[in-house]
């Protein structure tokens, strides 16, 4: 019997409608559109804007617009699992609110955070459950509502992060497409340069904190850049080199939307063509989980079965990885 993988068979995607453009940062904070564009190759990104709402929203309508592009009946889906470093709540699981809510009654469900490098995290798992041959139908869900952790004052970081959700669905395979190989890495000496101090275990958050907006995500930006850049581009490169594949037999980049020139020097260290990086970072910024799915969300119709997929992503924490994916279906 031939070895069962795990397979990507439909995919969703969400981003709210207001669309936060580098003119009205402009208004913001001190910086302008050619700054922006040059230094990071985004043009406007999405925000949620309705209060009460929070990642599930994102998450939700993502899984919502796959099931019925799918026409998926939601008591069939066994696990639910959101990847966000933003959950609606401490204590309470995104996932478990998010199963509920789109009728997934039989599954059972997490939440899987780990940073910018969630979603690649959540593929590796939801691959394992499904090779173990225990679960058939899992739904992986990438959402953030970075707004609500961003200061809108600061330059530095208002004008990377946006809002927003996508949804695949893992399912067995037996013509050996899926996920092929998986290289995933951390170092917790990375915490220090990008982080949100304040309002988890370590620093509850106090009236003082809060004024000085302690509870906001900072992030040394020089220095991420410089680790995502070089780890991205590694681990990449080597989980080609151990599968032997050369820039001729990859179809496409799938890589985090963190920064276009983090993309483009990954791109250039593996030898791919432009044609080949899957991009849209200049719609969206970095929505943190939700990138390497918006981009299977926006390129769909370009995935062919068979095509040889990278995806790379590089995150807080640190965070980082590659996985090399074999594409399952044409749309
Ligand atoms: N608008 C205008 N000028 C800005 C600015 C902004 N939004 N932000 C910073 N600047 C200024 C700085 O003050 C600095 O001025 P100086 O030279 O007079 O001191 C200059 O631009 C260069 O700043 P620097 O921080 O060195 O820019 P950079 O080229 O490193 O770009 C980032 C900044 C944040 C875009 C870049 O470091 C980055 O993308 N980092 C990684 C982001 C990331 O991947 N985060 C998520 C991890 S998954």
């Amino acid at each position: 019997m031939s070895k069962i993988t795990a397979a990507i068979t439909a995919v969703g995607g969400y981003v709210p409608d207001f669309v936060l453009t580098n003119k009205i940062l402009e208004t913001m904070v001190e910086t302008n559109d050619e700054w922006i564009t040059s230094r990071t190759g985004i043009k406007e990104r999405r925000i949620l804007k309705e209060e009460g709402k929070g990642t599930s929203y994102l998450a939700i309508k993502a899984a919502e617009n796959l099931i019925q592009k799918k026409g998926l009946d939601p008591k069939e889906i066994d696990l639910v699992i959101v990847c966000t470093a933003s959950p609606d709540m401490k204590a309470a699981s995104t996932a478990a609110y998010t199963a509920t809510e789109i009728g997934a009654v039989n599954a059972f469900s997490f939440d899987l955070e780990a940073a910018c490098s969630s979603f690649l995290f959540g593929m590796s798992t939801a691959t394992a459950y499904i090779e173990s041959g225990r679960y058939k139908k899992i739904l992986l869900i990438g959402a953030d509502k970075n707004s609500s952790f961003i200061d809108y004052k600061d330059r530095a970081t208002c004008i990377i992060f946006g809002d927003g959700a996508g949804a695949v669905l893992f399912e067995p395979n037996e013509e050996g497409l899926g996920l092929q190989d998986e290289l995933l890495r951390s170092n917790g000496e990375g915490r220090d340069f990008l982080q949100a101090t304040y309002g988890g275990s370590s620093y509850p958050i106090t009236k003082e904190t809060f004024d000085e907006g302690k509870h906001y995500v900072f992030q040394d930006g020089k220095t991420v850049f410089k680790n995502a850049v070089f780890n991205m581009a590694d681990v990449a490169e080597k989980i080609m080199k151990r599968n032997d594949l050369t820039n001729d037999d990859i179809s496409w980049l799938a890589a985090h939307q963190a920064n276009k020139r983090i993309i483009d020097a990954t791109a250039n260290r593996i030898n791919l063509e432009e044609d080949k990086v899957l991009m849209n970072i200049e719609k969206y910024g970095n929505t943190t989980s939700a990138t390497l799915p918006l981009l299977l969300f926006d390129f769909e119709s370009k995935l062919k079965k068979g095509d040889k997929i990278i995806f790379a992503a590089f995150g807080g924490g640190f965070t980082w990885g590659s996985i090399y994916f074999k594409w399952a279906y044409n749309s």
